[in-house]
C-alpha cells in the first residue's frame, strides 16, 4: 500500500472516530434497536426527517467535482439505461480486473480489493459507507419519472412472463431455484428491485392464467394493453400496490441521497445510507416511511437529493440519449482514458487480476433448453459479448470510444428487443408499444406524477444541471482535445 493511501485511510478512520464521538448521542439515539414498526406520528417523523436532512446538508460542496477521482461509482438507478453505459462504455474503458466486486443483494463490498476503480450497482448511496468518499466520483443517469414507471412495470411483466413456459407456478419457482443454485451467474431475481417485483408479478401472471383456464375462455375485453386484467395486472393496479409504493415511486430521489452521519452499526462505524428499500440501515427505512406517510416532509429529502446531484461528476438523462452519451464520453471517458494511461494499468491489472466471477450467464443460442434457461438468466440486458475483451486502454481516443459505443449499443438493442418480443408473446394480446402508451388515460399519468412528486422535481433539477453541463462542456472538450484525445466525431 502506498503512503498516501495509508495516510488517507488513517485520516478517514480518525474522522470517523471523532465524528462518532461527537454525535454519538444524537445520531444513535433515534435509531431504535429493532425498529420494525416505526413510530410514525407526525411530530416524531418531522424530527427524524429534519435531523437526517440537516446533517446531510452540512456537508461541504466539493470544489473539484469536475475532476475524476480514483474510483468511479456509477449509481445505477433501475430503468434509466445505465446498463448500456456499463456494457458499452465502462467495459470498454476499464480492465475487468479494475472493477470492484459488485453486490447485488446487500452490501458485500470486498475491502481486500483496494485498487478497484469502477463500481456499478443498483445499490443506493449506502455503498459510499464502504468507499473512500474523498477518492470517489459519482455519476448517474436520471429519467422522466412517468417513463421510468412505465418501464419498470413493463420490465417486471417481461421478466415474469418468461416463466409462463412452465405449467404452473410451483414448477416455475422450483425450477428457478434449482437452476439458480447451480449456476454461478447472478440472475435478475437476485438483483434489487427485481427480486421483489418479478416474483410478485410472476405469481400474479400465473393466477390470471389459471383464471382464464378456469373460465375456459381467453377473451379479452379491453384493447388497451395497460389495462387487460384477464392476462396481466393493469398498470393502475400496479402503481397503487403497496409494493410499488415501497419500491418504485420516488425511487430516483431515494436512491441518490445519503447522509454523511456516522453511526455504529453492528460494531462498525458507517455512514447513514441512502433511503431506498434496499438500504441496509434501519434509520433509512424510518426516514423513508415518514416521507411516504407525510408527503410534504419529502421536501427535506428533495433538498438533499439536489445537493447530491450538484456534487456529481456527471448527470445524464435517459431522454437525451445521444447528447448524454457524447457528454459521457467527453467528460468521463476522456478522464478515465487519461487516468488509466497515466497509472499504467496493465501493470496493475496483472497484479490483481483474479477475474471476478462472471456474472452474466451467457446467452447460449438456439436450443430448446435455452428458453428454460432464459426464464432464469433474465438479466436486464446482458449480451454474450464476444468482445468482453480486456478493455482499454490508455491510448484509446474519445472518438474511438464513441465508435465502439455505437456498435455495441445497436447490437445490445437488438438483443433486448428480441427477448422482449419473445417474452411478451406469452401474454398476448397484451403488447407494450409506444403507440399503446399514448392511449393511457391522462388520469393514470397524473396519478403517476403525484405518486412520484419528488422525482418529478428532481428530474426538472437534473434537466437544469444537464443544460449547464452542456455549456461548460465546450470548455472541457477543448481542453481534452489538446491534452489527450485524437478528437471526436459529432
Ligand atoms: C444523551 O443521551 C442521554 C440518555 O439517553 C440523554 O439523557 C441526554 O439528554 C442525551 N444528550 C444529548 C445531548 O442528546
Ligand atoms: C405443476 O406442474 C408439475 C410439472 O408438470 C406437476 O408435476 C405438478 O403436479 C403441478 N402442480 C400442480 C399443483 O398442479
Ligand atoms: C422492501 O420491500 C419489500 C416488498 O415490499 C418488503 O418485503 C421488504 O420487507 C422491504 N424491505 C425493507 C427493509 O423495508
Ligand atoms: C507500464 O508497466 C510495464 C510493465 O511493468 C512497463 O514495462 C512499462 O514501461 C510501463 N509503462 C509506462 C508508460 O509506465
Ligand atoms: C441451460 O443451459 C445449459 C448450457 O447453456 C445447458 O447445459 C442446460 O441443460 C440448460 N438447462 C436447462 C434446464 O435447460
Ligand atoms: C497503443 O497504440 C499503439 C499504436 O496504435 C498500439 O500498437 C498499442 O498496442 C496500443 N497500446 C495499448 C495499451 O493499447
Ligand atoms: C409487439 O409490438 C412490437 C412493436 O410493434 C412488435 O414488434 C411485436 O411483434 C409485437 N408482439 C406481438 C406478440 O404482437
Amino acid at each position: 500500500m502506498d503512503l498516501t493511501l495509508k495516510f488517507s485511510i488513517l485520516l478517514l478512520l480518525l474522522g470517523f472516530g471523532c465524528y462518532s464521538l461527537g454525535s454519538h448521542n444524537s445520531s444513535t439515539a433515534s435509531v431504535s434497536v429493532n425498529a420494525s414498526p416505526f413510530r410514525n406520528d407526525f411530530g416524531h417523523c418531522e424530527r427524524v426527517v429534519k435531523k437526517w436532512a440537516s446533517s446531510s446538508l452540512e456537508q461541504e460542496v466539493r470544489e473539484d467535482k469536475h475532476t475524476l477521482r480514483d474510483l468511479l461509482f456509477f449509481l445505477h438507478v433501475p430503468r434509466t439505461g445505465g446498463r448500456t453505459y456499463f456494457h458499452c462504455f465502462l467495459r470498454k474503458l476499464y480492465y475487468s480486473s479494475l472493477e470492484c466486486p459488485r453486490s447485488y443483494d446487500k452490501l458485500r463490498f470486498d475491502p481486500r480489493k483496494r485498487h478497484c476503480r469502477l463500481l456499478v450497482t443498483h445499490d443506493d448511496y449506502s455503498m459510499m459507507s464502504k468507499l473512500p468518499r474523498e477518492r470517489t466520483s459519482v455519476v448517474t443517469i436520471l429519467r422522466d419519472p412517468v417513463d421510468r414507471v412505465f418501464s419498470t412495470y413493463e420490465f417486471s411483466v417481461e421478466v415474469a412472463a418468461r416463466f409462463l413456459i412452465h405449467p404452473n407456478l410451483t414448477s416455475a419457482t422450483q425450477m428457478a431455484r434449482h437452476i439458480r443454485s447451480k449456476t454461478k451467474g447472478v440472475s435478475t431475481l437476485d438483483i434489487w428491485p427485481w427480486k421483489y417485483l418479478v416474483p410478485w408479478m410472476r405469481e400474479d401472471l400465473f393466477a390470471r392464467r389459471d383464471g382464464q383456464e378456469h373460465r375456459g375462455s381467453d377473451d379479452v375485453q379491453s384493447s388497451d394493453p395497460y389495462n387487460m386484467e384477464e392476462v396481466v395486472m393493469p398498470l393502475h393496479e400496479y402503481i397503487n400496490d403497496p409494493i410499488a409504493q415501497e419500491i418504485v415511486h420516488n425511487g430516483e430521489t431515494f436512491q441518490v441521497v445519503y447522509s454523511p452521519i456516522v453511526l455504529e452499526h453492528r460494531g462498525n462505524l458507517q455512514k447513514v445510507a441512502g433511503l431506498t428499500n434496499n438500504s441496509y440501515l434501519s434509520e433509512s427505512h424510518e426516514v423513508r416511511h415518514c416521507v411516504q406517510r407525510y408527503k410534504h416532509l419529502g421536501e427535506h429529502v428533495l433538498e438533499v437529493a439536489k445537493k447530491r446531484l450538484d456534487d456529481m461528476l456527471y448527470v445524464g438523462l435517459t431522454e437525451e440519449h445521444r447528447e448524454s452519451a457524447t457528454k459521457f464520453a467527453n467528460v468521463v471517458g476522456a478522464q478515465v482514458i487519461s487516468q488509466l494511461g497515466r497509472s499504467n494499468s496493465s501493470e496493475e491489472s496483472a497484479a490483481d487480476s483474479k477475474p471476478e466471477q462472471s456474472y452474466s450467464v451467457s446467452d447460449s443460442k438456439s436450443d430448446n433448453n435455452e428458453l428454460r434457461n432464459r426464464t432464469l438468466d433474465g438479466k436486464e440486458s446482458e449480451i454474450a459479448s464476444p468482445e468482453t475483451v480486456e478493455a482499454v486502454k490508455g491510448n484509446m481516443t474519445v472518438g474511438e470510444l464513441m465508435e465502439a459505443y455505437e456498435d455495441c449499443i445497436s447490437s445490445l438493442r437488438k438483443t433486448q428487443a428480441n427477448r422482449r418480443t419473445s417474452s411478451l408473446k406469452r401474454i398476448s394480446p397484451a403488447n407494450f408499444t409506444k403507440q399503446a402508451r399514448l392511449q393511457v388515460p391522462e388520469m393514470v399519468l397524473q396519478q403517476i406524477r403525484e405518486l412520484n412528486h419528488l422525482d418529478v422535481e428532481l428530474y426538472k433539477y437534473a434537466q437544469n444541471i444537464f443544460a449547464n453541463q452542456h455549456k461548460r462542456n465546450f470548455g472541457i472538450t477543448a481542453f481534452m482535445f489538446r491534452c489527450f484525445t485524437g478528437g471526436i466525431q459529432h
